[in-house]
């Protein structure tokens, strides 16, 4: 695995991840990245020029992506539109990167004979209850209930049949909410975060009793590279950290970083088909592959996403208002 295409790159879960493939292997690589508003070319700033080299473009492009990929040993495919709420009103863009562009990655890689990894989400599999005991594994069925998770339950059919008839040697993963630096503001927790920052209240959508199941992006990144390593070619495997809380428990806790009362916050419109709760179970990549998430204390890892985003405020700033001014627009 000496030369990888890390598409979607210079997002938050790619930049993270080619900064745990610089710390943890002696791999070249290269990040295809169009440069959204979701990425973060910041981040790969500080990485050793001599081992990435970053590329502008589309996944979507079939010359361009049919050259990249034939110079590779493998393609990590992080590239995606990746907002739930923008898709509810304007899901063109993720047809075109999640759909046709995964389709764009199957043709090249298949052709080149090159090794791919696709980045999926356990918004594949819907929502659970939250009073049920069932999580998410690899055999729980598609049920994909927004915009967003159907073009991405279509990008993993693709790959899947790709596999099976046209060779292609390829695995996919399945992971939860990812925490950790260089997340946009537009997301749950930079947004809470960067809203106290400004002494403003937090957000919470609904009632504020949705469950997500947190992973720092690290152990993402380390599950992605066991899976490269270690994985069986045509396998899917379920990311996951037992980080189970609710939207409204992570608030207390933020809000009392900062000193704030538990009630100091703001209930709003609630996303409409909002996912009520996600569990994913990951015995198969723990016993197969034996990966053991590190940075699963949560109550330490907010405390160092606020002193994080507190330091890179330079970074987050001139986004922040025109993300609220959307939100604000759907009374959010
Ligand atoms: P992100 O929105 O932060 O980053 C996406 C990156 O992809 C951006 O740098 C953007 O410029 C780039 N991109 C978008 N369209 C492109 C295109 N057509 N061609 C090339 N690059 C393009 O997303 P993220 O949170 O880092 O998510 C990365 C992947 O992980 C996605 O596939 C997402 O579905 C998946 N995922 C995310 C989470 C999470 O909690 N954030 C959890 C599970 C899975
Ligand atoms: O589960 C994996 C998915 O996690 C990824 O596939 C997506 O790319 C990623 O964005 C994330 O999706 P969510 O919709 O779960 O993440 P988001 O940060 O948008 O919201 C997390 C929860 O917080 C969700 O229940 C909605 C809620 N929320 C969000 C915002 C922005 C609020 O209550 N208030 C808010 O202001």
């Amino acid at each position: 695995m000496e030369r990888v295409l890390v598409t979607g790159g210079a997002g938050f879960i790619g930049a993270n991840f080619c900064r745990f493939l610089i710390d943890h292997t002696d791999a070249s690589l290269t990040v295809l990245d169009k440069m959204t508003y979701a990425a973060a070319p910041e981040a790969l700033a500080p990485l050793p020029a001599g081992r990435i080299s970053v590329v502008v473009g589309d996944i979507a492009d079939p010359d361009l992506v049919g050259r990249l990929v034939g110079d590779h040993d493998t393609v990590v495919n992080f590239a995606a539109e990746s907002h739930n709420d923008t898709a509810l009103s304007d899901a063109g863009s993720f047809v075109a990167t999640n759909l046709v562009g995964t389709y764009v990655l199957v043709e090249a890689a298949t052709r080149a004979g090159c090794r791919l990894h696709h980045v999926s989400t356990d918004e594949v599999y819907g929502d659970l209850a939250l009073d049920e005991q069932q999580r998410f594994t690899e055999s729980s069925p598609y049920r994909p209930s927004s915009p967003y998770a159907a073009t991405k339950a279509g990008a993993d059919h693709l790959v899947r049949a790709w596999v099976r008839s046209r060779g292609l040697r390829a695995t996919i993963s399945h992971c939860s909410n990812n925490l950790g630096p260089w997340q946009h503001v537009e997301k749950f927790l930079p947004r809470q975060i960067t809203n106290l920052l400004d002494g403003r209240r937090p957000r919470l959508y609904g009632d504020g009793r949705h469950v997500r199941d947190w992973i720092h992006v690290e152990d993402h990144s380390s599950a992605v590279w066991t899976i490269l390593d270690r994985g069986r070619i045509g396998e899917t495997y379920v990311i996951g950290a037992d980080g189970e809380h609710s939207n409204r428990d992570l608030v207390g806790v933020l809000l009392a970083a900062f000193d704030r009362p538990p009630d100091d916050v703001d209930f709003v419109a609630d996303r409409p088909g909002h996912d009520l709760r996600y569990a994913l179970d990951a015995t198969k990549l723990r016993t197969e592959l034996g990966w053991i998430p590190q940075r699963t204390d949560l109550a330490r890892e907010l405390s160092a996403l606020i002193d994080w985003y507190r330091d890179h405020e330079s970074w987050w700033r001139p986004a922040k208002a025109a993300t609220e001014a959307a939100y604000a627009a759907r009374g959010q």
